[in-house]
């Protein structure tokens, strides 16, 4: 208990005095929680008199009790005055911290896409790469040479000529810009160790004018397998599995007889499409068959020992008719609004 005190005027006026000062420097609603409870607690100078008004003299209770009744309650009022301020400053503190500048320039990039044909191609080789097949590249400005020649392309081939090529000056250099992906089919011959299984996918170059279906720059994929004993079995095995991947379950391949200078037999390949659009459909895909002997030759392999098959077919065109776009030109446009459409998945 605390000690007793006189209930004077001075001293009750004293506590009134010491509560108003401390509760002048309470700024927040914790500093006015501590003043609240040692000027108006129950430890507090005005509690401590109040108790002890019962035990004064019957006459001087009711003048003690009005005079300490008074303080307290000068108190209390002072404390709920200074609490409504406290509540109000905190508040507008609050809200000063939280707001939000709505002319601010967001500083967040928009998402990007990639280009849908990177996305067919990297979807085309983990394919391959699941059937443990490797990656091959080949350059775009290719020698004539694995261009046509090994490739067992005639002198006179009509493909060689200036309508259908893009030469490089001057001619005796003999460079062409790749007009197919099958050029890497001999340098991934003359590169690695047999046996092979390679998948060539890279850009290819016409003379074409550019409309709705062709484009002079477009991209290809070219496969090439060369081991003991591989048949046409094994082309139209990985070629089906190649298309259910592609085009989902249900699809299938159909194979019409040919001529390609590289492959012998060679097979025109065309894909059922289950989920086509208007319909399921039979739609040409690209090109296959038996790696001609001659090309073996070119690398250095015996056709005696070794056999294997090649096929090949355009990205665009398999994009176009297997995301059913209308026209080849928005693959090449560069509008972002095209790419944005795929998002990051093809
Ligand atoms: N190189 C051919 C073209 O551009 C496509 C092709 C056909 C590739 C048959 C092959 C193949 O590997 O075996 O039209």
């Amino acid at each position: 208990m605390s000690e007793p005190i006189a209930i004077t005027e001075q001293a009750v006026s004293d506590a009134v005095d010491a509560a108003l000062a401390a509760l002048a420097t309470a700024t927040d609603s914790a500093e006015l929680r501590a003043v609240r409870s040692a000027h108006a607690g129950e430890g507090s100078t005005l509690a401590v008199l109040n108790a002890q008004i019962k035990s004064l003299p019957g006459d001087q209770k009711a003048s003690a009790g009005k005079l300490v009744g008074q303080a307290r309650a000068r108190v209390n009022q002072a404390i709920a005055a200074r609490e409504t301020e406290v509540v109000a400053l905190e508040e507008a503190q609050k809200l000063a911290a939280e707001t939000v500048d709505v002319t601010a320039l967001p500083t967040r990039r928009r998402i990007g896409a990639r280009h849908p044909l990177s996305l067919l191609q990297d979807r085309i080789a983990d394919i391959f790469v699941g059937m443990g097949w490797e990656v091959a590249e080949g350059p775009e400005v290719e020698s004539e040479w694995f261009n046509f020649d090994a490739l067992n392309f005639d002198a006179d081939h009509p493909a060689r000529a200036m309508q259908d090529t893009f030469f490089i000056d001057p001619p005796e250099s003999h460079l062409v810009l790749r007009t197919h992906t099958s050029p890497v089919q001999v340098r991934s011959l003359l590169e690695r160790p047999l046996p092979v299984y390679v998948i060539a996918p890279g850009r290819v170059y016409r003379t074409d004018e550019l409309d709705a279906t062709h484009t002079p720059v477009f991209s290809q994929v070219e496969g090439i397998a060369i081991d003991k004993g591989l048949t046409m079995a094994h082309l139209r095995g990985t070629l089906e599995h190649f298309a259910t991947q592609m085009f989902g379950e249900g699809a299938k391949i159909r194979l019409r007889p040919n001529y390609f200078p590289f492959t012998e037999p060679s097979a025109e390949m065309d894909v059922w499409q289950p989920g086509a659009k208007g319909g399921a459909r039979w739609v040409e895909w690209g090109g296959c068959g038996m790696v001609n002997p001659n090309v073996l030759r070119s690398a250095g392999i015996d056709p005696d020992e070794y056999s294997g098959f090649a096929f090949g077919m355009g990205i665009e065109r398999t994009l176009q008719f297997r995301n059913d776009l209308n026209d080849m030109r928005d693959m090449v446009e560069g509008d972002v609004r095209f790419s944005q459409q795929f998002g990051m998945v093809v």
